[in-house]
């Protein structure tokens, strides 16, 4: 593996298609503007269209082929459907899907479907939108999955009673408990996608300078270190994303790989192959944690 790995350093993309999902911010622009300077069509997946056409403007400048903006809130499986429908009607092929949007550690809240929001949007939305493009990844040749999970998930703990009861609910621990899931799903997708074309991968981008942190509910002087202190020390979205990246596209991965950046914590630094935290478990808890997704969002896999 090459440690000085860049964006530069992806192969041609031309003739892919790639879905980002989030790609009006931080990593998910980040990656949109990389993937679309190689070659390939990026349907950049956002759910604010004010906010996705801003983005769209700066991708395109970039560009080599023409990106395509479509509107998908995670936060509605009515919108997650029509999304899938939209995009499996208007293209043949889906290369690669990489499931990157998220919030972290928002006050209590529900998705339309009445899930609790971090696991709704993080986890049951990019499960519903993967299970609806499943047919499609299967049809494209050598096509890709890559879930954008984070260090967070070394804290996680997998509470499925949670996913729709407000009890005891705390924002941290809610957020690392989806990107746990995040893990959990790809090892679980993995297993199904043996004898397939198609792979699934993981990455998180150790820690990045976006807007991620902005519905964290914190004191004045907190909010003041965190925004004034600590944002300015961390690495740009641009050099971060490259994990994900890397799993996106390059020749050296295998399915059920996970990658992070290689400096000291995996806090910034080229890509690297990174270990499953301990709290990933047992393959029971991921197979809970897929029979409980089926049920939540009705999404039945092809696999
Ligand atoms: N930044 C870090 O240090 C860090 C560390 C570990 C993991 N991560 C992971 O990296 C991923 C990207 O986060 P980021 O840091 O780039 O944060 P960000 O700048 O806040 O970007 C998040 C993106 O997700 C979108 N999104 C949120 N809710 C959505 C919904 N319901 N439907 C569709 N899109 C939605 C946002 O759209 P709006 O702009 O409309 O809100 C935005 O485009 C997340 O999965 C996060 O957990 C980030």
């Amino acid at each position: 593996m090459n440690n000085k790995w860049t964006a530069d350093d992806m192969p041609d993309q031309s003739g892919k298609v790639a879905i980002v999902t989030g790609a009006n911010s931080g990593l998910g622009f980040a990656s949109a503007k990389a993937l679309a300077e190689k070659g390939a069509t990026v349907v950049m997946a956002c759910r604010s269209e004010e906010r996705g056409r801003e983005a769209l403007q700066q991708v395109e400048k970039a560009a080599a082929t023409q990106p395509v903006l479509l509107q998908l809130d995670l936060s509605d499986l009515q919108s997650v459907r029509q999304f899938s429908e939209q995009f499996t009607h208007q293209y043949g092929q889906l290369d690669i899907l990489m499931n990157n949007a998220g919030i972290m550690a928002t006050p209590y809240g529900t998705t339309a479907d009445g899930f609790e929001q971090q696991i709704g949007v993080n986890h049951l939305g990019h499960f519903a939108l993967t299970g609806q493009l499943m047919e499609l990844l299967l049809s494209t040749p050598n096509s890709r999955i890559v879930n954008v999970s984070s260090l967070a998930a070394r804290n996680g703990k997998l509470r499925t009673d949670s996913f729709q009861q407000p009890d005891g609910y705390e924002p941290w621990p809610a957020y690392s408990q989806s990107k746990l899931a995040n893990l959990m799903f790809t090892l679980a997708l993995q297993e199904r996608l043996q004898k397939k074309d198609t792979i699934t991968l993981a990455a998180h981008p150790g820690g990045a300078a976006t807007n991620l942190g902005r519905n964290v509910q914190s004191g004045k002087v907190m909010k003041w270190l965190a925004e004034k202190v600590l944002l300015p020390l961390l690495p740009s979205p641009a050099q971060n994303a490259r994990p994900q990246l890397y799993a996106a596209t390059a020749q050296d991965v295998q399915s059920g790989d996970y990658y992070g950046p290689g400096g000291w914590g995996e806090i910034s630094g080229a890509p690297k192959q990174v270990e499953m935290p301990p709290t990933i478990g047992s393959r029971e808890k991921w197979e809970q944690l897929w029979q409980i997704s089926e049920a939540m969002t009705g999404v039945q896999y092809p696999v």
